[in-house]
């Protein structure tokens, strides 16, 4: 899936084994998003011509050329994921510290908000902590992981582990009002 950092956009993608990497979202070759590519075994292969990168970055086969080896110099940025609870944490660089610890709470869905942080915590009246993470007042067993994107924000719905299932449909319908409310604001700055 598509993502963006402070170094720009990445392709987020599991392979086969399980791992996650976070590749720039740019093919070397002619530019073309990773993003819209596919995964075979242990490699991202760019939809356009179908050059292939490792979980390192390099560029391990170009079809056109099949008895190429790829040299070294052909290869995407890649940047260090950890996975924490359910939540691919991504680091720009060498990471300083571990990913948070968020105690009880779980990843429920996720949601795209279009807007920015400003307006959300306006709407939810709470800030952004140094995690990323919002406390609604009204319902602390809800918390949202916001990522600000280029032109919108991610927001990862967490809730306490020990829900029901009612909760857990009443906390998705919170955060869809919220959505709602922040996006209608949004506009109204806007206008
Ligand atoms: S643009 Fe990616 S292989 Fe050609």
């Amino acid at each position: 899936m598509p993502a963006w950092t402070s170094v720009g956009p990445i392709a987020l993608w599991r392979s086969q084994s399980g791992r996650a990497t976070a590749s720039s979202d740019r093919c070397p070759h002619r530019g073309m998003r990773l993003s819209h590519g596919f995964v075979r075994g242990e490699a991202l292969s760019c939809i356009y011509h179908g050059w292939s990168y490792s979980l390192s970055g390099g560029c391990i086969r170009i079809p056109a050329h099949p008895d190429l080896v790829p040299p070294e110099t052909i290869r995407v940025a890649v940047q260090q994921v950890q996975e924490a609870d359910g939540i691919l944490w991504v680091a720009v660089g060498q990471p300083a510290t571990q990913p948070p610890q968020l105690g009880e709470l779980i990843p429920l869905r996720s949601l795209t908000v279009e807007t920015d942080v400003a307006a959300i915590e306006d709407t939810a009246c709470a800030k952004i902590d140094k995690d990323g993470l919002i406390c609604l007042p009204e319902f602390p067993w809800i918390g949202l992981l916001l990522a600000p994107q280029a032109k919108h924000t991610l927001i990862l719905l967490m809730i306490e582990k020990e829900r029901s299932p009612a909760d857990r449909l009443a906390a998705s319908r919170i955060v869809e009002s919220l959505r709602r409310r922040a996006e209608e604001r949004h506009r109204e700055i806007a206008e």
